[in-house]
């Protein structure tokens, strides 16, 4: 199996981390967005599977779970290990796309392990408006930003950008039991 530092290597400016999100960040990432009710539930960016393995117990029984990732040696590693996912791989800015090729009309549930900080303005933009696009009315977006960055000006303007998209964003406690910290942002269509 091929751990985010060898893909880290591989592909520097597509995986933007050089270790998986530890289990602390993950359960804190599935804390208050309604994932057991949920019928839906969307996971970007999966990678090794540091998020997916605390969201799967979580899971409503009669839920589907589609998971998208863009790079294909860790789809297809995915598949064996996450039977009760639908892994998809291709870009996260296609979800609507995805969404519609998988039969649903939207997510409840939107969950992204994306490296942000290293994506131009551009794609951010496609991926926001893939994830408003592809979620329910009231459904529920969160993802994680590193506390390094967050007073930086692109860590400012990310949270500008979610707070214009969003009717309300809130941000988690800082998980200081992840490498580095990083605190997650809840967000509500
Ligand atoms: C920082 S790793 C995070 C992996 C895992 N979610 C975690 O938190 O440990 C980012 C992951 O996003 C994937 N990725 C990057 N750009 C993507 C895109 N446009 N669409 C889907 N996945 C993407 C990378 O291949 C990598 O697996």
């Amino acid at each position: 199996m091929s751990s985010i530092f060898t893909r880290f290597l591989c592909h520097p400016g597509r995986v933007g981390a050089f270790c998986a999100s530890s289990r602390a960040l993950a359960v804190e990432m599935t804390r208050s967005i309604g994932m057991g009710s949920a019928r839906t539930v969307v996971e970007l960016g999966p990678g090794t599977g540091a998020i997916t393995r605390e969201i799967i117990p979580r899971l409503n029984k009669g839920s589907d779970f589609i998971a998208v990732e863009l790079d294909p040696e860790l789809a297809e590693s995915l598949h064996g290990r996450f039977p009760r996912a639908r892994i998809c791989c291709g870009c996260a800015s296609h979800l609507p796309r995805i969404l519609e090729q998988e039969n649903k009309e939207a997510a409840d549930v939107i969950l992204s392990g994306l490296p942000w900080a290293i994506f131009p303005e551009k794609l951010q933009d496609e991926i926001l408006e893939g994830v408003l696009a592809g979620l329910a009315p009231g459904g529920r977006f969160a993802t994680f930003a590193y506390i390094q960055g967050v007073m930086l000006p692109a860590g400012i303007r990310f949270r500008r950008r979610l707070e214009n998209l969003f009717s309300e964003v809130e941000t988690s406690r800082i998980v200081w039991r992840n490498l580095p910290p990083a605190f997650v942002y809840r967000c509500k269509k």
